[in-house]
């Protein structure tokens, strides 16, 4: 039998905790000048280069880091990771996104099965999709054109769609530019009322996308959906095959809602939910901005695929990154990190990485089940980094907590043919705007007010301490090519901190609770069947029971 070593105990892991107790001792002004520890701390790949010199690690913290990567046997897991190893263990299969990427002459076998026809073959059913929408030919019950295309789902149903068509509106090929995509989540209906108000029955489809086909937040959105439809064509069959399109791992519950076989896209089971916006699942980026574009998107993450698996770690941008997210976490113990793009394409960004990071690595348990004796995932949040800098910036500049940031900004932007020259230069200046704010905001980050030679006569309230670490991340520009690169950065940055703590990135039991709950709630509210529950649940119960039996 072999011998179990926590992660804590192995001399890699002691190593480091041993630099972190004397890491508290430097100011990150001490590292601020160093060229050569610069240059030893940006790197490149492609079009993405990646600044980690705004930590506070040196050299000797990165070979440590390095160091505890092949001592947990990092690159075997990377290969098991993209080479179809069952590395959800507690789902017992494979992760599977990369192979999502892989071109078309690829192959990959998974349980005697090549599986790269199969992806291909559902992208070639996207495209028929996209193509009949796009030329028109895709006709509602009335015989008109669809105009709005309405994505119904949840988490990563619909984050990673929903964010890469916010990134990607400068994309729009002329076929899609009369086509307007919408994006509805959320179980309260609020999103779809607003949003049926504004939309023609005859002209809407809808896309009911759920890997499980079960999640109710999406099963209620699509049934008042359909009852929307109804009201204004009463002929079921005729609203599903004209109005409905379903993407899930699902066919039997797809049929069973009533999706007609032709309407259906599958993918599968191996890939996760917050992974899924490569699959079918992208059917929206894809009517968005064109089906060349969403290949343009996968052979972004498919070149970060091939930095992950064949660069040494040293080098490898994904390697890096999960890193220097661990040693925050773990060992300078920083408990808060915010995503800060410079870019309001990348708006959703920060509510895209919260899914993937905090229900990948959001755990307290080995891959054994052992309860870990060290943090892992950080609270991580963002914004738009100039509008947060007039929002919550004062706590990161000020504030009692220590939080490391990534900053993401595009080198070049409006370089397009859309605008007069003179709002052209004018947007251009705005974009630089924008990467002196990027810079200056890290910079001060680092220094704090030393960074403004200020004397010690200014009162605290006017003193910036610094000393918050921070990555900046620039992308050449952003384009579907980069934003795919992007994307699998961070997913493989995800993957390399979960080999580091030991744990499945790649299941959620944690939200499974919360679920059936919520079922017993919804019978203590709506039925007279006695629920045992707690002295706040029930006064909060009797509440709102009484206020509707008053009409409030
Ligand atoms: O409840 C969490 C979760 O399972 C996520 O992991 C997932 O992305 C989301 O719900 C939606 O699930 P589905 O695609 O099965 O509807």
């Amino acid at each position: 039998m072999s011998h179990f070593t926590p992660r804590s105990e192995l001399p890699e892991w002691c190593f480091l905790q041993g630099k972190a107790k004397a890491m508290q001792h430097t100011h990150l002004r001490d590292l601020a000048y160093d060229q050569a520890r610069n240059q030893a701390l940006t790197f490149q790949a492609g079009p993405l280069f990646l600044d980690i010199s705004k930590q506070k690690l040196d050299a000797s913290i990165l070979n440590g880091l390095v160091r505890l990567a092949e001592a947990v046997k990092l690159p075997q897991a990377i290969q098991d990771l993209v080479s179809g190893a069952v590395v959800n263990n507690t789902e017992n299969r494979p992760a599977l996104h990369t192979a999502l990427r892989l071109p078309k002459e690829g192959s990959l076998i998974v349980n005697d099965k090549d599986i790269v026809p199969d992806i291909h073959e559902s992208l070639a059913r996207m495209r028929s999709i996209v193509d009949r929408i796009h030329s028109r030919q895709w006709r509602g019950f009335s015989g008109r054109a669809i105009t709005d295309v309405v994505n119904i789902g949840v988490g990563g149903s619909d984050l990673g769609p929903y964010m890469a068509c916010q990134a990607l509106t400068e994309f729009v090929p002329p076929e899609a530019s009369q086509l307007h995509i919408h994006f509805v989540s959320s179980i309260d209906g609020t999103q779809l009322s607003d949003l049926l108000g504004t939309l023609k029955p005859e002209t809407t489809l809808f896309i009911v996308s759920s890997k499980s086909f079960t999640t109710i937040d999406t099963l209620s959105n699509a049934h008042t959906a359909m009852q929307w439809m109804l009201k204004s064509k009463n002929d079921k069959q005729l609203v599903l095959a004209h109005h409905f399109i379903g993407v899930s791992t699902q066919p039997q519950k797809m049929t069973a809602w009533g999706i007609p076989d032709n309407n259906q896209i599958l993918f599968w089971e191996w890939v996760g939910g917050r992974f899924s916006l490569w699959s079918a699942i992208g059917l929206p980026i894809a009517l968005k901005v064109g089906m060349a574009n969403f290949e343009s998107m996968l052979a972004g993450a498919h070149f970060m695929d091939n930095e992950f698996s064949q660069k040494p770690l040293a080098q490898n941008l994904p390697v890096l990154l999960g890193l220097v997210g661990v040693w925050n976490a773990t060992f300078l113990d920083i408990r808060a990190h915010s995503v800060l793009p410079y870019d309001g394409r990348l708006k959703v960004f920060p509510s895209y990485l919260s899914q993937l990071e905090m229900e990948s690595n959001g755990k307290s348990v080995d891959k054994e089940g052992h309860l870990l004796d060290y943090h892992t995932c950080p609270v991580l949040w963002g914004e738009v980094g100039p509008n947060a800098q007039h929002a919550f910036y004062q706590l990161l500049h000020q504030g009692t907590q220590a939080v490391s940031c990534d900053f993401i900004a595009p080198i070049q932007r409006y370089t397009g043919s859309l605008y007069s020259d003179e709002a052209k230069k004018s947007l251009q200046i705005q974009h630089q705007l924008a990467l002196a704010n990027c810079l200056a905001q890290s910079r001060v980050l680092m220094l704090g007010d030393a960074s403004a030679n200020s004397d010690d006569s200014t009162p605290n309230f006017k003193r910036y301490r610094g000393n918050q670490p921070s990555t900046t991340l620039l992308l050449e520009e952003l384009s579907p090519f980069t934003l795919g690169a992007l994307v699998a950065l961070y997913e493989h940055k995800v993957f390399v901190m979960s080999v580091i703590w030991d744990i499945n990135p790649f299941d959620q039991w944690g939200v499974e609770l919360g679920k059936k709950i919520a079922d017993k709630m919804m019978i203590a509210l709506v039925s007279d069947e006695k629920v045992a529950l707690d002295a706040s649940t029930q006064g909060l119960l009797h509440l709102i029971r009484h206020a509707e039996g008053e009409g409030i």
